[in-house]
């Protein structure tokens, strides 16, 4: 079992009257992607800025490779790479210009051409940073957060706001992070991209954790049914379907049948019976849970703050 790169147990944070972190315990263990996710304002940036030590906690113990982030910040800075949710440098800074003065802040630095080659930022050296689209940005301060080659690496809405191709590019990286050898530690509101890139991730709700696990596992523990919807030829069809195991709940348009089920092999069962039925199938797909729908189970569906 791998130990845990960050500890934290019953964080506490408070703005004023506004209570942004309530109670949250979680373990990131070393080598592993884990996601922060939860609507707007459940408090995620505020967890991973109180564990990056750059705001006090109320209360609650962190812990981030061995290091209390507010006693051991300066030691933490070297270990840690950081990208903020919302980041900006000046209109008219450059490429290169930005990765000196990052690089000047640590002791160790990787071969900075060869990072920005990496990221796609190769020929973008001398370009100034208002000229760069959003992706480009987003690559820029994913550098900027390699720059030493950290051991953990936070990225706070890494692809909010990009297009598929720049966010399945961002999603490379962030794997070959991990394959690097570093942990990481994300949030995001894409559930697509909690579930395609996590190991696991914590659902955080009023700044406490409600759920915790693999994203396999929490589709399998809160929304386990699925659907097969098929379309066929001829009457009489609708009353057999009822009969299959597995099956929950039946219901028929015309000639298009759409059974919810559970279990495994459910699915198989089902393409088994038609098939031994002799029922002629014109159309035919599965509806399988997502972690999108666990969140919005859990979550519920009304816009916040
Ligand atoms: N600097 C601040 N001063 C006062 N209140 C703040 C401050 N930063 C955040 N808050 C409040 O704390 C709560 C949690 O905010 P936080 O930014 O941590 O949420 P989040 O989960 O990151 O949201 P988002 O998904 O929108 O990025 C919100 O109610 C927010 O309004
Ligand atoms: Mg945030």
């Amino acid at each position: 079992m791998p130990s845990p790169a960050i500890s934290v147990s019953h964080l506490r944070k408070r703005y004023g009257p506004v209570v942004a972190v309530d109670d949250v315990s979680l373990e990131v263990l070393e080598g592993e992607i884990f996601g922060l996710v939860g609507p707007n304002g459940a408090g995620k940036t505020t967890t991973m800025e109180c564990v990056q030590g750059l705001r006090k906690h109320d209360g609650g113990k962190i812990s981030v490779l061995g290091l209390d982030p507010r006693r051991d910040a300066a030691r933490l800075r070297q270990l840690i790479g950081v990208q903020h949710q919302e980041a900006q440098l000046q209109k008219r800074i450059k490429v290169w210009e930005a990765v000196d003065l990052w690089s000047a802040l640590y002791v160790k630095v990787v071969d900075t051409d060869a990072l920005l080659d990496r990221l796609g930022l190769g020929s973008k050296r001398n370009a100034w940073f208002m000229t760069l689209s959003g992706g480009q940005k987003q690559r820029l301060f994913i550098a900027l957060a390699l720059i030493h080659e950290p051991r953990m690496v936070f990225l706070d809405e890494l692809t909010t706001g990009l297009d598929p191709q720049a966010r399945r590019a961002i999603w490379t990286l962030v794997t070959d992070i991990r394959e690097g050898g570093a942990t990481v530690f994300l949030t995001t509101h894409l559930m697509e991209e909690a579930e395609r890139l996590c190991d696991r991730i914590a659902i955080i709700e009023h700044g406490r954790v409600i759920e915790m696990g693999t994203p396999a596992e929490l589709v399998r523990r809160h929304c386990p049914s699925m659907c097969v919807v098929f379309t066929s030829d001829g009457d009489g069809v609708a009353g057999q379907l009822t009969e299959l195991a597995g099956v929950l709940a039946v219901e028929s348009d015309g000639n298009t049948h759409t059974l919810r089920g559970e279990g495994d092999g459910f699915v198989t069962d089902v393409i088994g019976f038609l098939s031994s039925a002799g029922i002629q199938v014109r159309g035919f797909r599965t509806e399988m849970p997502t972690l999108e729908d666990v969140f919005l189970k859990l979550t519920g569906h009304g816009i916040r703050d």
